[in-house]
């Protein structure tokens, strides 16, 4: 068993925003990296163009999610959480229209831990501050004021 098989990504609870739906998408995310990972690892280069496409359309659709949510709770750091959504799918982007990564293991490797690590600090750094907010005005307390 190799250091990686050992140690996938995982989502652990330390990750919860306490907001049953979000978890669920960031467990999501955790899973199409797994699937990224075990297609590197089994050098199958030529799938990692719609396995990275799955990831970045993904992450579109989780962030949007996320978006909404914050937009029904007024939110006050909405317009910067949203700026470094936008950031970080502009780099996917970038990444999906560079023939030279298309079919490239390396580059696909580096995009990996790229991604993981943007992942796990941006639900601990920017996520987890909207928790509260969303929660209050599921429960019918408006935050804004
Ligand atoms: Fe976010």
């Amino acid at each position: 068993m190799n250091k990686n098989t050992v140690n996938p990504f995982r989502w652990k609870s330390d990750f919860s925003v306490d907001i049953a739906e979000l978890d669920d998408d960031h467990q999501m995310l955790f899973e199409l990296l797994n699937h990224l990972r075990a297609t590197i690892e089994c050098g199958e280069a030529s799938a990692l163009p719609w396995i990275i496409d799955d990831l970045l359309q993904y992450s579109i659709y989780h962030f949007r999610h996320e978006e909404d949510m914050m937009e029904e709770c007024h939110y006050p750091f909405m317009e910067n959480h949203k700026l470094v959504h936008r950031m970080l799918e502009n780099r996917l982007h970038d990444f999906v229209k560079n023939p030279e990564y298309k079919e490239n293991l390396e580059a696909a490797t580096w995009l990996m831990g790229f991604f993981a690590e943007w992942l796990k600090d941006h639900i601990a750094g920017m996520d987890k501050n909207y928790s509260e907010c969303i929660q209050d005005h599921e429960e019918g307390v408006n935050c804004a004021n």
